[in-house]
This record gives C-alpha cells, structure tokens and sequence, in this order.
C-alpha cells in the first residue's frame, strides 16, 4: 500500500512499513489477516524513517518542540483532519492522503477530574480520559478512522469484524461515512442491545453467531481469506495506529506533566497495546522524558492476561472461558496478548483482577461523579483501589483512568443495578447486597405533589450514597 503526501509545507509524510512482532520481518505489504508471512505472527505498523536523525528520531522530519506547536496551532483550524483529535497527530501516524480521510471528528475527548473517586480509591490525585464521549460512544473511534480511512484509499467495498459490540457499532459507522458495506459477527445473545442497535442503524449486515467473541474472530480470520472482506479488528494494525492518539492527545491535556500511572481495561488487548506503543514512541521522540505505568485490568471472570503473567511469566498465552457481565470485554483468547506483556514489561506496569461485585460498585461510583461509564470501563477504577492497597499505586502518585465506553452503551446492567436485580440467582448475591447504599432505584407514585413532597424530604434526609 504506497502511503501517499499529506500536502502541508514543511512535514513529509511518516513513511511505514509492516514489522511481525515476533521474528522482526519486515515488508511494505500484507497479507488479507495482517498475519506475518514468515511465524503467522501480528504485524505492527513501524516507521524506518524515525530513526535516521541522529542522536534523537524525528517524525517526519519534525523535533518535538514543533510537533508540539503544530497540534495546537491545528486546534484553530476547521480543515476536517484538523478537527479530528486523531489525525491532527498524523506525524505519528502512517501516511494518508487528505482526501481518503474517513472521520467523525473522533478524539477529542474530555480529561475529567475524579475527586470523590480518587478519595474512595486513597490517591491525591485522579483523573479519567473519558473514550466513551467519541462519536459512537467507545475508544473504537480512534481506531476506526486510521483502519477505516485505509480501507476505503485501498478501494475496499466491504469491511468486517467480530466484536463484544463496541467495534461493530463503529465500524459500521465509519463504513457508511466512507462509502463502505460492513459486516458485523457478534456473540448472540452475548453483546448489550445499544451496540448491536447501533450497528443495525448504520446499516451493517449483522449476523450473530451461536458462539462467543473468540469463535467469532478465528471465523472472520477464515473469512477474511476466502471472500473480498477486509479485517477491521484490533489485529489490523492500523487500528492500533489510530488509538495510539489517545495517549498523544492525552500528554497535551496534561500539559506534557506525565501521570505517574495510566490504568486501561483489558479484553482482546489492543488498547493497552495502542497506548503502550505511543508512549515508547513519544518517548523515543523526545515529547515525554520518562514512562508512566501502564497497567491493564482485566475481569476476574476474564482473565487471561493475569493468568499469562502470573502462571506462564508472559511466555506463553494462557486461555480462558471468559464469562463476565462487563459483556465487551468478555474474551478468553486474547490476540494482542504478546503485544500488550511486552508494553506493560517497558514501561514497568502489571495487570490485576476485579471481582463483578468491585467492577458493579465502582461503576455506581464513577455515576455518582457525574461521569459515568459502560461496566467494562469500571473495571479500571476497581483496579486501582487494589494498587494502592498492593503499594504498586504510592502515596502521591498521579493517576489516569481510561473510560473505554459511554453509560449509554449498556443500560440493561445500570437498571439491574439500581433496581438491586443484577447479582440475583447470582453466586455473589450477598456480596452484592453490601452495595444498596449506591442503588438509586426508580420511585413509582401517584402524581400527587404531596407523594413527591414526601419522597423529596426522605431522600434530603438520606445520606449520599458516596
Ligand atoms: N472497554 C470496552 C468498552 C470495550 O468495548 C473493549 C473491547 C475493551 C474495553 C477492551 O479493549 O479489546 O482493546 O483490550 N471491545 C471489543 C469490541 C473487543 O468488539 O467492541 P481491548
């Protein structure tokens, strides 16, 4: 795929090649399941041209310091690459033309202050970068238009994925706005009905299979080789590329001051892939001079990379049958796992558990903030509470949560919640109970102004739940 000029004065386009991850290949093309030719290992996108500056790289062609103030400079402009807080960092990202730029105006999105969790959780100071406020409501977004906008250069007429339900819902989004047909396999019955709306509504065949999220991906591997359907998963590294911007735009947010600790959510691990790839690359820049801890957290009921690092060292992937009401991050065979223990060695992070009990009360917890979030995103203020009482979090430590979905993405398990229903029949039933302070349940009266007098005064009189 020859990467084309971004027509702007004084920057060359960031050259790239494929890199397989595990016996170095390197080429300038791929194969339909962005598998190494050689091992069958994934592939990552990697930019010869970085290193060819001396003592410290450059991408495309720029130091640091300018990088810094073209992005900010792009932040008054109203070109449509420049108001997506993806491609307004496309120094760092492989080179595309102007015109096959398929964007929502992705990005963009808002670093929040969590005073009352960062108390709950025992740290001075704690903020979350909500992914959920992107356009189809998931960190997807930022993905999707990189894998999508390439696609669409390379003349695709369909794109496909397997998927919990996020990355169906965006992309079929990014498909429709590029011209494109999509094809969705989702886990029947397994995925909350907002996001398979979502992917009907924008107009994707969707098909769900008798099978889990895992079952679904090896049959789109097959797929992928036997029809004209491009891949649009995680393993696309262009996907990768994409969400790396979440850590780009991140450091901006800060000012460039780096939190100590960044702490994301786990399922087929791209993400902390993505993350962990920009922070290596913004380092080995020179935009940021040292790593904060990337730590991944995984569902108790869903965790193969705890169980990879804990029982296999990282070697070798332990696989599990995933079963989690967090239904987006309900994977047991993870494709990025190797991706995603070589970030968290770099940059000194770990990876930890969470109950469906921690993950449900710090998702009420995270509501009462005014913020809210999907279940799967929850697990990552659960988390920390555990890091800090391990020590791994230390006192004085700056912290940032990444919020993966919006509240919006599966009200089901938010009404169960509040209604007091979700752990009922439930091995964890009586743990779930110790959570009724945090439950708001809707009140039924009669449409009296005495009933809701009443109802105002007993709720003044009932201490918040957190
Ligand atoms: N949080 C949410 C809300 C997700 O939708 C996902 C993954 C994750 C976290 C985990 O991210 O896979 O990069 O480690 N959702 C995928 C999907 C698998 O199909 O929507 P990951």
């Amino acid at each position: 795929m020859p990467p084309s000029a971004i027509p702007e004065p004084g920057v060359r386009p960031s050259e790239f090649r494929f890199h397989c991850i595990d016996c170095g290949h390197l080429s300038d093309s791929t194969s339909p399941d962005y598998r190494c030719p050689l091992c069958g290992d994934l592939l990552e996108i990697s930019f010869p041209e970085w290193n060819k500056s001396g003592l410290s790289s450059r991408a495309s062609g720029v130091s640091a310091n300018d990088l810094k103030s073209t992005w900010k400079q792009r932040r008054l402009s109203s070109a449509p690459a420049d108001l997506s807080g993806v491609w307004r960092f496309r120094e760092l990202l492989p080179a595309l033309n102007d015109g096959y730029v398929v964007t929502l105006r992705e990005g963009n999105t808002p670093l929040y202050e969590m005073p009352q969790c960062a108390r709950i959780a025992g740290v001075p100071h704690l903020a979350a970068k909500h992914q959920g406020m992107n356009p189809t409501g998931s960190f997807k977004d930022a993905g999707m238009t990189v894998a999508a906008s390439f696609a669409h250069h390379a003349g695709y007429r369909w794109i496909a994925c397997a998927s919990t339900g996020n990355t169906s819902a965006s992309m079929a989004a990014y498909a429709a706005r590029g011209g494109m047909r999509s094809l969705v396999l989702v886990p029947e019955g397994k995925i909350s009905w907002s996001k398979l709306s979502q992917a009907l509504d924008y107009g994707a065949v969707t098909c769900q299979l008798r099978t889990d999220f895992d079952g679904c991906l090896r049959l789109l591997q097959e797929l992928v080789l036997r029809a004209p359907v491009h891949q649009l998963n995680s393993i696309n590294p262009f996907r990768i590329e994409g969400q790396k911007t979440l850590a780009i735009e991140l450091m901006e947010q800060m000012d460039w001051q780096l939190p100590d600790h960044i702490i994301v959510p786990g399922g087929n691990l791209g993400n902390s892939s993505a993350i962990g790839k920009a922070l290596l690359e913004m380092r080995d820049l020179g935009l940021i001079s040292r790593l904060p801890k990337l730590s991944v957290i995984q569902s108790e009921g869903a965790n193969a990379l705890v169980r990879t690092l804990r029982e296999a060292s990282g070697r070798r992937l332990i696989s599990v049958n995933a079963e989690t009401r967090a239904t987006a991050i309900r994977i047991g065979n993870p494709a990025s796992w190797k991706k995603a223990v070589r970030v968290l060695e770099a940059t000194g992070g770990t990876c930890e558990q969470v109950s469906e009990v921690e993950m449900a009360q710090a998702k009420a917890e995270i509501g009462a903030e005014g913020i809210g979030c999907e279940p799967a995103s929850a697990v990552t203020l659960a988390g920390l509470k555990k890091l800090v009482k391990q020590g791994f979090v230390k006192a004085g430590e700056t912290v940032v949560l990444i919020l993966t979905g919006n509240l919006l993405k599966d009200p089901d398990f938010t009404m169960e919640f509040h209604r007091g229903d979700l752990f009922a029949g439930t091995p964890h039933e009586s743990e779930g109970t110790a959570l009724s302070r945090l439950r708001r349940p809707p009140i039924v009266l009669d449409a009296t102004l005495d009933a809701v007098l009443r109802t105002l005064e007993q709720a003044d009189k009932s201490a918040p739940g957190c």
